[in-house]
């Protein structure tokens, strides 16, 4: 018997329950991450949380905390891929007035924020070379000093890290330091992808479809058993990000209230090739393309047709680019080439939390 049925078996009184909260999923392979987060959520041991994008690295770090002693105190994520490396710097450790030219006031960093909780640095594997050491020092002494101060600041806070790179291969082309490794790897996770547990599938098509249609105020839809199919073959190189974006979608197009097949783009339904769009302005492209598509022929109703289209597409884009964009508008709006006003106006428009 493996660890995964036994837990099965220790936890099957109630099969909508979730076995670790916000986690959807009984594969035995998450079995297996649920036991390990268990174990090691009271402790104080520094995790390194591995595995593709979407898969679910974020919901772990948060169990780990919602799990612990720390509880009650704050949860902090970095996403230090979203930062240059000195602001990335005195973001985490802050810094005093005067320390360069910006720094008009004196600030407090993430870790004093964290005193008493959990840091999630998110993204791990961008932090610069130079700063690996100052965060080797947090690591083994839980002190650092602000940006441009002198005074030695003392920290109890729990590292929850996270990384969608593979950090032996940046040792290996000397990107990543490996004394930071050691001392982050204390107790890995692997978050397995969603093609190696399709069991997971269907409890994830039926917890975001209850909890779209809640949102949208619509009755929850019947689900035609060839769409499980479908999903369960499709390779998902997003995960359970991925997946849950396609049932927000088909939902929206979902007519009869039934969930069918043409409500998914041609790739996942596998009469296109599977492919991965080489650039983001490709793969806008091909999300453009299929929303088209379910709009014509996944949809009876055409009543406003170009605005729905126009405003959904619309609403995606800035979501993934302002996830991109670490959340700063004024960088999403770079990206985009709109102003920064303008960025905003239509996330008011189209309902995205301004925040
Ligand atoms: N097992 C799961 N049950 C329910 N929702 C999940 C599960 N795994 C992931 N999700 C959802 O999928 C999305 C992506 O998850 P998450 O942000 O934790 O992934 P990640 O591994 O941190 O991805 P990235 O590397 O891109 O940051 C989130 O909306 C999350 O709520
Ligand atoms: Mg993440």
């Amino acid at each position: 018997m493996t660890a995964g049925s036994a837990n099965a078996s220790a936890n099957s009184t109630d099969d909508s329950e979730p076995l670790l909260p916000g986690l959807i999923g009984r594969s035995p392979a998450m079995q297996d991450v649920y036991r390990i987060t268990r174990q090691v959520a009271p402790t104080s041991a520094t995790v390194l949380l591995t595995g593709e994008t979407g898969s679910g690295k974020e919901l772990i770090a948060k169990a780990l905390h919602e799990l612990s002693r720390r509880a009650t105190g704050p949860f902090i994520r970095v996403n230090c891929g979203a930062l240059s490396e000195s602001l990335l710097e005195s973001e985490l450790f802050g810094h005093v007035r005067g320390a360069f030219t910006s720094a008009h006031e004196n600030r407090t960093g993430r870790f004093e924020a964290a005193h008493g909780g959990t840091i999630f640095l998110d993204e791990i594997n961008s932090v610069s070379y130079t700063l690996q050491v100052k965060l080797l020092r947090v690591l083994q002494e839980q002190e650092f000093e602000r940006v441009g101060d002198t005074k030695t600041i003392r920290v109890d806070c729990r590292v929850v890290a996270a990384t969608n790179r593979d950090l032996v291969d940046e040792i290996e082309t000397g990107r990543f330091r490996d004394d930071l490794y050691y001392r982050l790897n204390v107790v890995p996770i692997y978050l397995p992808p969603l093609r190696e547990r399709t069991s997971d599938v269907p409890l994830l098509v039926e917890f975001f479809l209850r909890k779209y249609a809640e949102t949208n105020r619509r009755p929850l839809p019947q689900i035609q058993p060839e769409v499980l199919e479908l999903l369960q073959k499709y390779e998902w190189p997003g995960n359970v990000r991925e997946l849950q974006n396609y049932i927000e979608r088909a939902l929206v197009f979902a007519s009869d209230n039934m969930l069918t097949p043409d409500l998914f783009p041609p790739h996942v339904r596998g009469v296109a090739e599977a492919r991965l769009a080489k650039s983001k302005y490709r793969s806008y492209e091909m999300m453009c393309r299929d929303l088209v598509q379910m709009a014509l022929y996944g949809s009876s109703e055409t009543d406003n047709l170009h605005e729905r289209i126009v405003s959904t597409i619309e609403r995606e884009l800035i979501q993934q680019v302002l996830k991109t964009s670490g959340g700063t508008q004024t960088k999403a709006a770079m990206r985009l080439g709109i102003n920064r006003n303008t960025l905003h106006k239509k996330m008011t428009e189209l309902g995205l939390d301004a925040n």
